[in-house]
């Protein structure tokens, strides 16, 4: 007998094209995981959008509408995943630190993407650092998260090529190539062993 698909949220701040790679995988019968719900802390996200569009349930937690109380934020964001009975949480793009507690209620089953090939340029703007230090090779790696930032146990990496006359926006779109597909095969490897 089929295994019951993982419900996956995931977890978005803006343009969600990481999210949308999810989506479209999760279409996929033999896929071990189904995206359940679509979360974004920002009302605005352009994400949102394309997630209804696509038939999936989707939730704003607003930080803003907690000031500067991080731990209220996130009991809220964990009352609606234990709402709709999430087995796994995926970071796509998502804007806020989270604290120990949450990543502690999570731990082994919360994935984040990364814009650099870690532990190389861990935090922002990944790919103007890249491109300051003059490196070769370039990339995304999908990681578990832990409760310091951009450090958990990696999960697939890939790499690109950093080319001649390369800007920011060049690289990243490269990069961005590379993220679409090794967040879906981490997410199966991930869905099919837990
Ligand atoms: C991606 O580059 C991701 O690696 C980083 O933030 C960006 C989000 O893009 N964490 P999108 O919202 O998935 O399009």
């Amino acid at each position: 007998m089929a295994m019951p698909k993982k419900r996956v949220a995931v977890l978005i701040s803006g343009r969600g094209s990481n999210m949308a790679s999810l989506i479209e995988a999760a279409k996929d019968d033999g896929y071990p995981a189904e995206i359940a719900l679509v979360v974004s802390n920002r009302p605005e996200a352009a994400g949102l959008g394309h997630a209804r569009s696509q038939g999936i349930t989707t939730a704003v937690v607003d930080h803003a509408q907690f000031g500067k109380d991080r731990e209220a934020f996130e009991r809220a964001l964990q009352d609606v995943l234990t709402a709709h009975r999430i087995d796994l949480v995926c970071l796509a793009g998502f804007m806020r630190l989270l604290t120990p507690w949450f990543v502690g209620q999570w731990q082994g089953r919360m994935l984040n993407i990364h814009p650099a090939l870690l532990p190389a340029f861990k935090g922002l703007h990944t790919h103007e650092r890249a491109l300051a230090a003059g490196v070769k090779t370039h990339g995304a790696t999908v990681h578990f998260v832990s409760a310091e930032m951009d450090s958990g146990p990696i999960i697939a990496q890939a790499e690109v090529p950093v080319l001649p006359g390369d800007t920011p926006e060049t690289l990243a779109a490269r990069v961005l190539e590379a993220e679409h597909r090794i967040y879906p095969q981490a997410l199966r490897q991930v869905a099919e062993k837990t």
